[in-house]
Parts: structure tokens; sequence; C-alpha cells
């Protein structure tokens, strides 16, 4: 099932944390404008902290991700706002919580975990002490887990509380209405569907590249790496859009069905098809080890083993410093059977390609040959492209979706269990062999060794964006 009750209330584990400050409150807003809050929010947080403390950091939040705020719409929503402050270890944090509820008459409440993945037993447990599991669903975000072993054990500590159906795993890539509009665009229009598989396709490419180093992040990230940090989760969510079979309708489970079958029929990382990489510098950030090996660059190359995709390579890239923020993924054409149109004897024209921006700019860019203008008979590039927000007017931010999701209850852009332990069973070799690591220059394209991932002499294609 996927459509379950509307929420009534919203418990926000973590609330005078970074994810409530950068993402939540923002989100919050959003929901409120949109009259989309009809109920209380009560943060709980181990911070000794009043209501009007957690109310005016709410403020802050709001007021640092947006310059026009609405004043009207920021008092309506500190409003339904109160804190339970309390350890999530003491019983009485859990009463008061409890009477908060109560008080508020909540059946079906969401439960949002921004906290630390190590708190998750604790909160989890005294949820279903409390009988709270039964009056509500929970949202977890990501990481889910280190590593498949962990991803199974922290699957089964949430299913001993909550069925599958009320586990919302957030991987805010699915919020983007750009990563979407893959699904949209692959399924709404019949141009590409006949085209859209190993006969027509030569190549797919994916690249999701950040400018930025860790930011501050440095203890958190030296733990974890490119691989686990958003080749997992954000990556794989992106190639099973792209390669998925049509689902049987748009109903969650369908769609988490054919994205379960792509990654099952996709092999496990070859070691030797995998490229890492560490920025020059990296190891200086506060926070990490001096000697660290951990990654902030990965390129591998996919195997997908299906009808559609047999023989088809998709390299994809992920990575922090490099030259030009981009999330990409190119889907190149084999070249036409016989050349007819290059009689200047010059390099032979590109191959074909379907572009998809993903990032801020989202959008589509189809790159075709069209006649070079003159006497002879040749073909150049040219390319045919839209800019989404351009076209079709202003995109909601991604958490705003995700929190409107959890709370009206359809789990379609969430993570389900199966796909996540499938994403872990693909990455597995990739920690468990990751090779050696090659320094890169941060403003350059990561390690030139990544070239080898592609094979066919091919190139990584520079992003757009
Ligand atoms: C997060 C990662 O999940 O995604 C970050 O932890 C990364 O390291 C971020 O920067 C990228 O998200 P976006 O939406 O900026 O592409």
């Amino acid at each position: 099932m996927s459509h379950q009750p509307r929420a009534d209330a919203l418990v926000l584990f973590g609330a005078t944390g970074d994810l409530a400050k950068r993402k939540l409150f923002p989100a919050l807003y959003g929901l409120e404008r949109s009259a989309m809050l009809t109920f209380p929010v009560i943060g709980v947080a181990r911070s000794e902290w009043t209501d009007d403390d957690f109310r005016l950091h709410a403020e802050e939040s709001i007021r640092a991700g947006g310059d026009r705020v609405d004043d009207r719409v920021v008092r309506s929503l500190q409003d339904r706002m109160d804190l339970v402050q309390g350890d999530y270890a003491d019983p009485a944090t859990w009463s008061s919580l409890c009477d908060a509820l109560d008080r508020h008459e909540s059946t079906t409440a969401v439960f949002y975990m921004a906290i630390p993945p190590s708190m998750f037993p604790t909160v989890v447990e005294a949820l279903a002490a409390h009988g709270l599991n039964d009056r509500g669903r929970i949202v977890v975000e990501k990481p889910f887990g280190r590593d498949l072993a962990s991803a199974r054990e922290l699957n089964a500590t949430l299913h001993a509380a909550f069925p599958e159906e009320r586990i919302f795993r957030i991987d805010h890539y699915l919020g983007k209405e750009s990563v979407e509009d893959l699904l949209v665009f692959r399924f709404s229009n019949t141009l590409l569907e006949p085209i859209w598989n190993r006969r027509y396709v030569r190549s797919v490419q994916i690249t999701m590249s950040e400018s930025i180093g860790v930011e501050g992040r440095g203890s958190f990230y030296d733990g974890v790496g490119a691989i686990r940090d958003v080749f997992q989760n954000h990556l794989l969510q992106v190639v099973t859009l792209l390669a998925m079979e049509p689902p049987v309708g748009p109903d969650a489970h369908f769609l988490h069905d054919e994205q379960a079958k792509v990654l099952a029929a996709t092999e496990p990382i070859d070691p030797g098809l995998l490229v890492r990489g560490q920025y020059v510098g990296y190891r200086d950030e506060p926070g990490v080890d001096p000697d660290s090996t951990v990654e902030t660059f990965a390129a591998a190359r996919l195997v997908i083993d299906s009808w559609r995709w047999a023989g088809v390579p998709w390299s994809c890239r992920v990575g922090k410093g490099l030259k030009q923020a981009a999330t990409e993924a190119v889907v190149e054409f084999h070249s036409p059977p016989r050349l007819l149109f290059d009689e200047a004897g010059g390099a032979p024209p590109g191959r074909n390609q379907v572009r998809f921006r993903l990032g801020k700019r989202d959008g589509v860019t189809f790159s075709v040959q069209a006649k070079t203008p003159g006497p002879h008979l040749d073909s150049q590039a040219v390319d045919l492209s839209v800019d989404f927000a351009a076209a079709l007017g202003a995109r909601q931010e991604a958490y705003e979706r995700l929190l409107g999701d959890a709370i009206a209850g359809s789990t379609r852009r969430f993570a389900r269990q199966d796909v996540v332990e499938l994403t872990w069973g693909i990455v597995q070799p990739a920690l468990d062999h990751p090779g050696e690591i090659h320094p890169y220059f941060r403003g350059s394209w990561g390690p030139s060794e990544a070239e080898r991932v592609l094979g066919n002499g091919d190139h990584w294609f520079e992003p757009s964006d």
C-alpha cells in the first residue's frame, strides 16, 4: 500500500541539530506557506533549550535559507512548535513526548530521525516501548548503514518496531524534481523508448561532481568517503531511473519493484574497474586523519546484465573538489551504420547524445547532427536544449516535497529496504577491495586514472551544467 492516512503531528528528533537547521525548517516553512501544515511540530532534543529558543532557532534558519520570508508564515509556523527537552535514554523524555501527543490527540505522527545513526536503536526501542510505533510512521535519513551487513542490521532494528510501509528512508535525490523527471521524461514520451536499449545505446556516463571540498564535515566524511556518501545512494538511484523498465503503474511498490529489478541485474562492482581518488589538501582538513586513504572521488564501470542493457558500459563518477559542480547523465548512441556525409574529410561526426542535466539548472539537451553550411554535404553537432525552470517555472525544494510526502503518507519517493540492500551489494566489493588511492588537484576532473573505467578508448564528457 502506498497511501496511508495523513499525519496529524510531526515529531522532530534532533530538532536543534544541523540537518534540521539547514533543510527541515526551510522545508516546514514552505509547507506552512502552502497551507500543508495543519498540525503541531514537536521538537525533541537534548540541548537545554526553551520553547522560545527553539522557535527562534527555526526562524533564524528560515531567514538564512531565503530572502523573501513572509513574517506571518513564520509566526504561524512558530505557533505550532513546541520542544520536548531531555535525554533519549531518560524515560521522563518519553513521558513528556507522549503527553504532548495526547494533548494534541495525535494518532498518526511522523517521527523524523534527524539524529546520528548510532542513536537509532535507542530511539526506535523507546518509541516501541511507549507504543508510539503504533501511532505513526518513521522517517530515517541516510546513511542506511555502512555496508550490506550493517544495512541489514539497521533494517532489522527498524522492522522490530515498524512495518516496511511505515518506514520512510530519505534519499534526497529522489525528492529532486530533476531526478524524478528522468522517469516522467522517459515514460511520458514515446520518442525515446524504442531506442533506449543496447541496440542503439553505445554507452552511458553519469557524473556527480561537486566543486566544494568537505567544508567542515571532515570528521564525518573521513569515516565515510565518496562511495558510501553518494555513490551507493544518490548515484545508484539515478541509475535505476535511467535503466528501469516501465513501472506497471504510479503506485510506490510498482516503481520500487522496477528499481529492484535493475539493481538485481547489476553486477557487484569489479574492483578492477574502480578508481578512487583523493584531492590534494584533503588530509589537512580539520577532522581528517593526516594519513587518510578515504576517497573524495570514485569512478566505476557498472555492468547491467539485462536484456535491455547487456554490453552497454555504464560509467559513473562522483567527487568533491572537482572543476565544476554538475549532476549529469549522458546517454550516447551508436554512430550511423555508414557515414554518407563527411565530404570535407575532417573528423567523423560526433555521436548523438541525450544529456540529462540534473543539477541546479536542470533540463535536457539532445545533441544531433545537422548540415554544415556551405557547398559540401557535411554535418556538425547542434544542441536541442530545454531549461526546465525557464520553460516550466520554479521547482519545489527536495526536502519540502519529501516532508510533504511523509505527511501525506506516500512512500513513492522513498527508498525501500530491498532496494537499499541491493545497492549495498553492488558497492560491497569496492568497500572490501578499495585498491590504491590516486591524488588529484582541486579544480581538476579527478585522477587521470579514471579514464580506464570507460573502455573503448572513450573519454569522460565535460558536463555542461
Ligand atoms: C549528501 C552528501 O547526501 O549529498 C553530501 O552527504 C553531498 O556530501 C550532498 O554534498 C549533495 O547533494 P546535492 O543536492 O547538493 O547534490
